[in-house]
């Protein structure tokens, strides 16, 4: 039996839903949640993600507020803006889009955001906070995976899971949030050897590696739940994910497709980490 698609659109226009209705009653209480995007330079995949970005704040009712520098800026103009954006109450999320230009030290920027407006959930405190199960701000690309999951129903509790990329923004942080939740994480990478023997052994395999089709239908153990969070273009120049999909779905017990399985949630959990962001200046008042 081919694999049940796990439908990200759908589940992302439902949290979408659930989030303006939360913005629309914290605007009543006379907060209006409030997203700052800075882009450096003319990367057109770092435009076409700025512009949805934006596109998201304005249908769920939030403010955005877009600062454009040309790829010249000085890491110090770029400090001084964040700077002023941490201490602007009517922001209440701060992301700069990466990459930005090699000679800015991205580290160092990324540090420079408030750890309270860092709603990509980059920060080191955040990241921390994470790993010990503190409150935080996840990471939007892995906790959309993790809200896939919840809304599909699907247990994790004890669950082997196994993670192909090591990823900073994807693959680490989707490790810790599945054993966050009592999973038992594997972690596989380019030095891996022998992938199949353990991309085979997984209940859940996420494929965070940045190559299209890589995962083929021998990696997969029957009925597992593949969640593909690549975004490649193949020789055709089509989109389409890490997971070579139609092999991959006859195998699998559950599958996201590529487009819209884990890309529509990525920016459904920037505009929700916002808002909580926002419902937290409420609560401290
Ligand atoms: N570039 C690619 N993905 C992301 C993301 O999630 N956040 C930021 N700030 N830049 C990115």
């Amino acid at each position: 039996m081919p694999a049940q698609i796990i439908d990200g659109k759908a589940i992302a226009s439902k949290k979408r839903m659930e989030i303006a209705n939360e913005v629309q009653k914290l605007k009543e209480s006379g907060i209006t949640p409030g997203l700052a995007v800075i882009l450096v330079g003319d990367n057109h995949a770092s435009r076409t993600y700025v512009s949805s970005k934006q596109k998201s704040c304005n249908e769920l009712g939030m403010y955005s507020l877009l600062i454009e520098y040309p790829e010249h800026v000085t890491e110090e103009e770029l400090l001084s803006k964040i700077d002023e954006l941490n201490n602007d109450d009517r922001i209440h999320g701060i992301l700069v889009q990466l990459p930005i230009p090699k000679h800015i030290d991205e580290i160092k920027v990324i540090e420079s955001i408030s750890p309270e407006k860092d709603v990509d959930g980059f920060h080191p405190i955040n990241i921390g906070r994470m790993m010990t199960g503190q409150d935080a701000f996840l990471p939007c690309t892995p906790y959309g995976v993790m809200v896939l999951l919840e809304e599909t129903g699907i247990n994790i509790t004890g669950k082997h899971v196994v993670v192909v990329g090591r990823s900073n923004i994807v693959g680490k942080p989707s490790g810790q949030l599945f054993l966050n939740k009592n999973a038992t994480v594997t972690y596989c990478h380019s030095k891996t050897k022998d992938l199949v023997s353990h991309t085979k052994q997984a209940d859940i395999l996420v494929a965070a590696v940045g190559k299209a089709n890589f995962i083929k239908a021998e990696h997969v153990k029957e009925g597992a739940v593949v969640i593909d969070v690549g975004i490649n273009r193949n020789e055709a120049g089509k989109l389409c994910g890490d997971v070579a999909f139609e092999e991959v779905s006859q195998v699998a017990g559950y599958i996201t497709p590529v487009p819209k399985g884990v890309g529509p949630m990525t920016i459904t959990m920037l505009m929700y980490n916002t808002l909580k962001s926002a419902k937290k200046v409420l609560n401290s008042k």
